[in-house]
């Protein structure tokens, strides 16, 4: 199987790259450069013409796209082509070229009050985020009617820097030990981007085969925690001080956070179960670099014990 993976130099698409990794696969770049990625522009019909004209893919993963609230803030109009022009182009392209397409949207198309979400329950997105990927979807779905598109929650993962996760930049509040107030109403799914690109894999491989898939896939852990939560959580496993972070609920009276959108991710197959990761186990060697403490962590607590959530 040939696959082309836009955004590869991100963090879900470096998962996806490594979840590929026994096909012919080609991964884009933007900013970034990375030995073995190619540099595309997502919002360039001719960059992407030209991309999917040399390596001639099976299936093409869209893994760009602006999820950080800074950037949708300080620069819209490039936000939103990042997450809708570049989507709608992108669908464009894979269908003339004959490939299929799966496209990446979130959780965020969702208002949060009325969880779990199907693939098929009314989106109501509450920030602009959310209804630039909830445009992409329309975009994707007009452009190239037999792609798939997987919504996802938030996603942990080995991080390039701290603020390239929500986990990774709660490891550095942790660490920092300056007085924070962090929100403790909404509830956040985060999924390992390992065990997203697994999915990313199942489903690409599925499309490749004519297999009949929903339009949209839900894909989410199961372990929902707050912000303060996880901070709290992040401290306990590794002994740190923890009385300088404090309940909030900033996010919830925000007005533009959802409370809760919990994925029913029923729809995809039982098998998928196997590559499900459990938070409490999995997030200490992502949040340990980037703790910040003056000397080095030398054990994790052996007496930890995960609060259920
Ligand atoms: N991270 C999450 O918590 C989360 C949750 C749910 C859904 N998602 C969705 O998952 C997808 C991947 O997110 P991510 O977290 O991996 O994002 P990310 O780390 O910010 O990566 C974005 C990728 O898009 C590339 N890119 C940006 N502008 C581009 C352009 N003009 N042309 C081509 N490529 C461009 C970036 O390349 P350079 O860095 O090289 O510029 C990077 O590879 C997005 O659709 C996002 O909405 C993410």
């Amino acid at each position: 199987m040939r696959a082309v993976i836009f955004g590869a130099s991100g963090l879900l698409g470096r998962s996806v790259m490594r979840a590929f990794n026994d096909m012919t696969v080609t991964g884009t770049g933007f900013s970034r450069t990375a030995p073995g990625l190619a540099r595309a522009d997502a919002t360039s019909a001719d960059d992407i013409d030209r991309l999917l004209g040399r390596a001639q893919p099976d299936v093409v993963v869209n893994c760009v796209g602006e999820r950080r609230p800074q950037r949708w803030a300080a620069t819209p109009d490039q936000a939103r082509d990042k997450n809708v022009d570049a989507a709608r182009l992108l669908a464009q392209s894979t269908r003339q070229c004959g490939a299929r397409l799966l496209h990446i949207s979130t959780d965020y198309v969702f208002d949060g009050k009325a969880a779990p979400y199907r693939p098929d329950s009314p989106p109501n997105p509450l920030n602009a985020y959310g209804r630039w990927k909830l445009l992409a979807e329309h975009a994707v779905r007009a452009a190239c009617p037999d792609a798939a598109i997987l919504r996802l929650p938030v996603l942990y993962g080995p991080a390039q820097f701290a603020a390239e996760t929500n986990l990774t930049e709660l490891a550095r509040q942790v660490g920092a030990r300056a007085p924070v107030e962090l929100d403790d109403v909404c509830v956040r799914y985060p999924t390992h981007t390992d065990e997203a690109a697994e999915v990313c894999r199942w489903l690409a491989g599925a499309l490749v085969r004519g297999q009949r898939l929903g339009a949209v896939a839900h894909w989410s852990a199961e372990q929902g925690f707050t912000k303060y939560q996880m901070a709290v959580l992040i401290a306990d496993r590794f002994g740190l001080p923890a009385g300088h972070i404090r309940p909030g609920e900033a996010d919830a009276v925000s007005g533009d956070r959802p409370i809760d959108c919990r994925l029913d991710c029923r729809d995809l197959p039982e098998a998928l179960g196997t590559v499900r990761r459990h938070f409490t186990t999995e997030f200490p060697p992502v949040v340990e670099p980037w703790l910040l403490p003056a000397e080095p962590i030398s054990t994790l607590r052996k007496d930890f014990h995960a609060p259920c959530v």
